[in-house]
């Protein structure tokens, strides 16, 4: 039996043959283009617009190839969405006052991207490629709270651990199926053996006793924890199911939880130190190619290419290159006079964009930790906070910063309206709830509404099945001379890697247009 045959007969998925060796996994590669970015003997010009990671990403892959890139940015830093908020940090929001972060020495957290999952390789590839330690970051943590504020019967109002819940609703449920099954209501599909077979995966689900009923185990904690000598450790009690029926915790909030992402699988990564070590190692390759404090105010095309107009040191400045590649996000580019063409500025105008925030909460002690024995990790509320993340480094120090909210559509624009203080309250006071620790412990905040943040008014693009059929394609086409970069010109918006990959992108169908040139 060769290789193949034997694989094919066993059905395997990639999944499996990774497992057993039998295929190498794919990681990302680095990018290998033939090098042939000049003309004439002199490197092509390039202007890219923004230098966020896609804009930074293009840069940076276009002068391996011999590309003359210079990359406009309106801010004082680069990174754009990735960016760490730390002690110093300022940032002044559209209509707002300026944010100066009080945060003490070494305290952070990271105010756009924040976890990369282990299946973004490309993300993984230029940590790598550009030597970015990792640590790891604890998305899920069962003992991290779930809290819903409101309900009726017992569980109204009440927080619990997220071990309780998912021991509780694992084990009515198969509780449930196994009597089922007992019952003989689903043998017209499974035989007597399947049905013993499922029965017994059933008990180990749900951790069913012998008479296969839930009655709570040590999965869900415990009142005393087991000791030494005669403490075997005292288990709690579980909540009953019509309890958790009746209560509101069957809403999306609770039950969807990271498990069942893709994305939010174990294992997550993080950069040691704040993720704009990312950027940072981008921006150190790219010395001397970013112009700072530029924003960009008009975009041109030209007979021979692309000219630009930005603002430098308050007087108007221009750029002519031959190729430009915006990464601008759409609900900036969209204010931008310019020449593109309508169905580009079409897209610009109706591609929607999330409404999202975050708000950093510095605490004297790290009370999740010393008092509940969370590390790392989210906790989930139906309140307007709608979820509490808790650092993944830093452990067992002296203070700590947590995300004291994060949240997204109609929520998150709510909270983005609030004054910087009423959003600080809002934050502690639904927090308080979870934690009775947080008015004797809160030091100061950090809050930010990525819709009102300057130069981005967005979190990301948000594509539905329309969205995507109508306006998207406009955007992976070059427009003229023009090429378009960033999160949302992929399928991985949202993500790191969606930077990453549309940078990709265009730097592929760049240089190979350029070399069809040349072949001529
Ligand atoms: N990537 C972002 C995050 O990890 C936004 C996102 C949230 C994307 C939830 C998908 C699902 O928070």
């Amino acid at each position: 039996m060769t290789r193949r045959n034997f694989i094919e007969s066993t059905g395997a998925t990639y999944a499996t043959l990774l497992a057993w060796g039998l295929l190498k996994p794919a990681p990302a590669e680095a990018f290998n283009l033939p090098a042939n970015g000049s003309k004439d003997g002199k490197a092509r010009k390039v202007v890219v617009l923004g230098a966020g990671l896609a804009g930074l990403t293009t840069a940076y892959e276009l002068g391996k190839l011999g590309y003359d890139c210079t990359v406009l940015e309106a801010r004082s830093r680069s990174g754009g969405r990735v960016w760490t908020v730390r002690g110093g940090t300022k940032e002044t929001e559209v209509g707002g006052p300026e944010q100066v972060c009080k945060f003490a020495a070494g305290q952070y957290f990271n105010g756009g991207a924040a976890r990369i999952p282990h299946n973004h390789q490309l993300t993984l590839h230029y940590c790598r490629e550009l030597g970015v330690p990792l640590e790891i970051f604890n998305g899920g943590n069962e003992s991290a709270w779930l809290y819903n504020e409101g309900g009726t019967g017992t569980l109204a109002n009440k927080r619990m651990r997220i071990r309780e819940y998912h021991s509780d609703l694992r084990g009515y449920t198969s509780e449930l199926l196994a009597k089922a099954l007992d019952q003989s209501s689903l043998d017209q599909q499974l035989t007597k053996e399947d049905v013993e077979k499922l029965v017994d995966f059933l008990k180990n689900e749900g951790d069913l006793n012998t008479g296969k009923l839930y009655k709570g185990t040590n999965r869900r904690g415990y009142k005393n924890p087991p000791g030494a000598g005669a403490i075997p450790g005292d288990l709690t009690d579980p909540y009953g199911l019509t309890d958790y029926l009746r209560s509101g915790y069957m809403q999306p909030v609770f039950y969807n939880n990271g498990d069942y992402t893709f994305e939010q699988h174990s294992t997550l990564l993080q950069p040691v130190g704040g993720m704009d070590a990312i950027p940072k190692a981008l921006e150190k390759k790219l010395v001397g190619k970013i112009q700072f404090n530029a924003p960009v105010k008009e975009l041109r095309k030209t007979e021979n290419g692309v000219r630009v107009v930005y603002q430098k040191d308050g007087k108007s400045a221009e750029l002519t290159a031959e190729f430009c590649v915006c990464t601008l996000p759409l609900p900036v580019l969209k204010k931008i006079d310019s020449d593109l063409s309508p169905i580009v500025k079409r897209a610009a105008d109706f591609i929607p964009y999330m409404k999202t925030g975050k708000i950093g909460l510095q605490f004297k002690r790290r009370f999740w930790e010393e008092d509940d024995a969370i590390y790392g990790g989210i906790s989930r509320t139906n309140m307007d906070i709608n979820q509490i993340w808790y650092p993944s480094f830093g452990l067992m120090g002296q203070k700590g910063v947590l995300i004291g909210y994060y949240n997204f559509y109609s929520r998150a624009e709510a909270v983005g309206d609030l004054t910087l203080a009423a959003r600080e309250k809002m934050a502690l006071e639904q927090g308080y709830k979870i934690h009775p620790q947080y008015p004797q412990e809160f030091e100061n905040s950090f809050s930010l509404a990525w819709q009102r943040i300057p130069y981005n008014e967005g979190g990301w693009a948000v594509y539905d099945d329309t969205v995507r059929r109508k306006y998207y394609p406009a955007l992976l086409e070059p427009d003229g001379n023009i090429y378009f970069a960033g999160e949302h010109t992929t399928y991985l918006t949202a993500w790191m890697a969606g930077a990453f990959t549309s940078a990709r992108r265009v730097v592929d169908a760049l240089h190979a247009r350029v070399g069809e040139y040349t072949k001529k």
